[in-house]
């Protein structure tokens, strides 16, 4: 049985079809990529799938029950966590009070909170910066502790909404390591949307593309990259032409 499960899935805002019938699933020993132009409803879906807006119809189901009614904080107490493309740093909180937001998913005990914040910081090799107040972090590490917050609610899948943008090329490497850590060492299943399309190509093992909010294609990263529709609704002749060269994936 699949974990995540969405069937037909479409988003309306007003006449904005956002999504359309999208159907696919997520397995727990997987890690799945989202792909496709600005625009293109991933975002839209990752909101529909965790409960922070209503779908239009279609369903999800996770881990066995049809989540689609439910709200945000419901899901997420279900062990379906995310990241947002947009993250905002709490001003006055520190570090390990951010993180323990996303402990709080799973326990009433402030002491256990705690505990379990730290054992997740100390995991993504951040726990010197417990006592920092989260504004004065440069913005990889606030991403850093976005991870961390999410992954403190103990999930079985974690939605990653462009979790690379914005970093250089070593803290993407270091990133790509880190997801793989987490996806092989604590068991979660990843489903990610980047525009960093190494990132993509190294984690996914699965491709799910979207274009003006429609599955065009879904397969293994090196055939989708070939799919003459997935060239030529995002990838362009470009990323194709470096592919020949022996460019990086
Ligand atoms: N709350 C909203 N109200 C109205 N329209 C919206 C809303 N959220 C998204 N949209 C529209 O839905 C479409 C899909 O947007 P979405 O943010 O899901 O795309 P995306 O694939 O995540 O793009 P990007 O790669 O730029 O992050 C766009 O046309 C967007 O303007
Ligand atoms: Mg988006």
């Amino acid at each position: 049985m699949a974990l995540l499960r969405i069937n037909n899935v479409s988003k309306h805002f007003g006449g904005l079809v956002a999504n359309r019938d999208v159907s696919f699933d997520v397995d727990q020993d997987e890690v799945v990529g989202l792909i496709g132009p600005n625009g293109a409803g991933k975002t839209t879906l990752f909101n529909c799938i965790a409960g922070f807006y209503p779908v239009t119809s279609g369903t999800v189901v996770f881990d066995g029950q049809d989540i689609t009614p439910l709200r945000d904080f419901q899901v997420a107490r279900m062990g379906l966590a995310r990241t947002f493309q947009i993250f905002q740093a709490s001003g006055d909180l520190k570090v390990v009070e951010n993180v323990m937001v996303g402990s709080f998913m799973r326990t009433g005990s402030r002491g256990s909170a705690r505990r379990a914040a730290l054992e997740v910081m100390e995991f993504l090799g951040i726990a010197e910066t417990a006592g920092e107040m989260m504004t004065e972090l440069p913005v990889a590490a606030q991403k850093r502790v976005a991870l961390a917050t999410a992954l403190a609610s103990d999930p079985k899948l974690l939605l990653l909404d462009e979790v690379g943008a914005g970093l250089n090329p070593s803290e993407i490497d270091g990133l790509i390591a880190l997801l793989q850590r987490i996806h092989t060492e604590r068991g979660v299943a990843l489903l990610l949307t980047e525009h960093v399309l190494e990132m993509v190509m190294k984690l996914s093992h699965r491709v799910i593309v979207l274009e003006s909010g429609q599955k065009i294609a879904e397969g293994e990263p090196a055939q989708v990259v070939k799919d003459p529709e997935v060239v030529r609704a995002y990838l362009g002749d470009h990323y194709v032409k470096r592919q020949k060269e022996g460019g990086d994936a």
